[in-house]
Parts: C-alpha cells; structure tokens; sequence
C-alpha cells in the first residue's frame, strides 16, 4: 500500500439515533421466586445469563456516567437522546438488581463477582472521560450484539421460565433502540480528534474490552457452576460448548463483532429496527 494514502476512516454521513427513545418502565418477577436454573432447566445457560446480569448494575452505572459527561456540550437532538438513554439505562440497572437479589435468594453467591467488577469498573473510572466513552461504546457494542441475537432468534429462551425471559427480551429491544447514543456521544466527544486516532483507540480498547469480557464472564460463569457442584475441565468444555458450539452466541456475534473495526461503521449501519416494532406489537 502507498504510504502516502491515508486510510479512509470517515464517521458514517447520516448521524442521530433513527429509533425514538421509548423508556418502557416495565417489573419483572416481584413477588416471585426464581428457579435456581430457570433458563431451561440448565445450569450452565443460567450460569452465562446470571454471569451477565452481575455485571449489570455497575456496568450500566459507567455507561450512565460516560455520556452524562458529555450530554452539556452536546447538541440539542444528542442531548435528548442521551437523556433517553440514560432513563432507559437507570430502569435497566433497577430490574437487574431484582434479578440478581432473586438469583441470590436461589442459593447463589454472586459476592465474588460483584467484587470483580467493581474493581475492573474502578480502574475505567480512573482514566480521563474520553475513555469512560470508549469502554462504554465497545460494551454497548456487545449489548446490541447480544440484544439482535436473543430477539432475532428466540430458541435463545426456549423452556426458560416467563418472567426472566421478559425482562431479558424488555432489556434487548431498549439496548437496540439505544444503540446509538453512546457512539454518537463519542463522535461528538471526539470530533477534534483525527480520523486516525479516533479508530485506532476504540479499536485498541474494543480489542481490550473483549478479552476481558469474554475471560472474566467465562470466569464469573465456572464461579456459578462451581456452586452447582459442576466443577473443573468437564464445566469449562460445556460452558464452552455453549458460548462456541449450541447454541453458540458468540460464535453467531462474531460478523457483528468484526464490523466495529471497519472504516464508517456505526451502530445503525445495521438497521434492526424490525426487531423493536415486533416487540412492541407482541407487547401491546
Ligand atoms: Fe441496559
Ligand atoms: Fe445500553
């Protein structure tokens, strides 16, 4: 390649969140208790969901936090989305706190998780808000992704009890109409910045984030079925199996996950926007 070319890394042409914000302030399982394997009857899927879930509230917290630093010098439209965002967001962290208070109530320990993620947290907290934004656009990334799957194919919440798999397909229809935001955020955070700079560290810190994420969920995961009596190499190659083989939800991520590195993306350049209007008909 010519030296002299420069790479074209241009922001997408069209801004602005193309799905209106609908804050859904939905409750899901008071009053109830939670099966202990309420994804099926199986430990090592309700081991994945509760594994994520646990990262919900802090996570959720930080993503709150990155584009609240950003939503006073943002444009009017942006600012609005972000107040979208940011109520969809605080909704989100409330009902996974119940979720998680149920699947405590069901016997498991989640104190070791908790624990981790506060500390991985804290240390994104200690960087300059640019990078509160990068984490948040990299881990929004990862929601969208996971949010079009549990909703594109619902095989994902076969034989899982009803009130768990609302709150999770509520929280993936909002993750999509949401997914936006952040990104923008960070377009406009960044627009001083040279296209260069800008792809090289979300895509240095994407490429961070994922390792992380995939390494410490998978831990936080053998955490929870270590308490299920399921233990050693035979729980990590199921636990594997699932998030590799069947039904395999990051394998299916991956083409979604390649796309973050390529020159002009953006969150809408895949439009799923059906996926929202079928929940809302189902829902209403
Ligand atoms: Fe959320
Ligand atoms: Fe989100």
């Amino acid at each position: 390649m010519n030296a002299h070319v420069p790479l074209d890394l241009s922001p997408p042409s069209s801004g602005g969140n193309p799905a209106a914000i609908v804050v859904r302030d939905r409750r899901f399982g008071r009053g109830q208790a939670q099966e202990r394997w309420w994804l099926n009857g199986d430990p090592v899927a309700t081991a994945w969901f509760n594994a994520l879930s646990a990262t919900f509230p802090r996570g959720e917290t930080l993503f709150v936090d990155a584009v609240k630093a950003f939503r006073d010098d943002a444009p009017p439209a942006l600012a609005e989305e972000i107040r979208g965002f940011i109520r969809q967001e605080i909704n989100h962290t409330r009902e996974h706190l119940a979720f998680n208070r149920a699947a405590a109530d069901a016997g498991y320990d989640l104190s070791r998780i908790d624990a981790r993620v506060e500390r991985l947290i804290g240390q994104v907290y200690a960087r300059p808000r640019p990078a509160w934004l990068a984490v948040t656009i990299a881990l929004e990334h990862f929601t969208a992704m996971f949010a079009h799957e549990f909703l594109r194919h619902p095989e994902h919440f076969v034989g899982a009890d009803n009130e768990q798999a609302e709150l999770w397909r509520w929280h993936a229809v909002e993750e999509i109409e949401h997914k936006g935001v952040a990104y923008d955020t960070w377009l406009h955070a960044t627009r001083s910045w040279s296209r260069w700079k800008r792809w090289k560290v979300k895509s240095l810190l994407m490429l961070v984030i994922t390792r992380r994420f995939i390494r410490n969920r998978f831990v936080d995961a053998c955490d929870l079925l270590a308490q299920d009596g399921i233990a050693g190499p035979r729980a990590k190659a199921r636990l594997v199996w699932y998030l590799v083989g069947k039904p395999g939800i990051l394998r299916r991520v991956f083409p979604a996950w390649c796309a973050y590195f390529l020159p002009g993306f953006h969150p809408w350049n895949r439009d799923d926007r059906a996926l929202i209007g079928a929940y809302d008909r189902a829902h209403g």
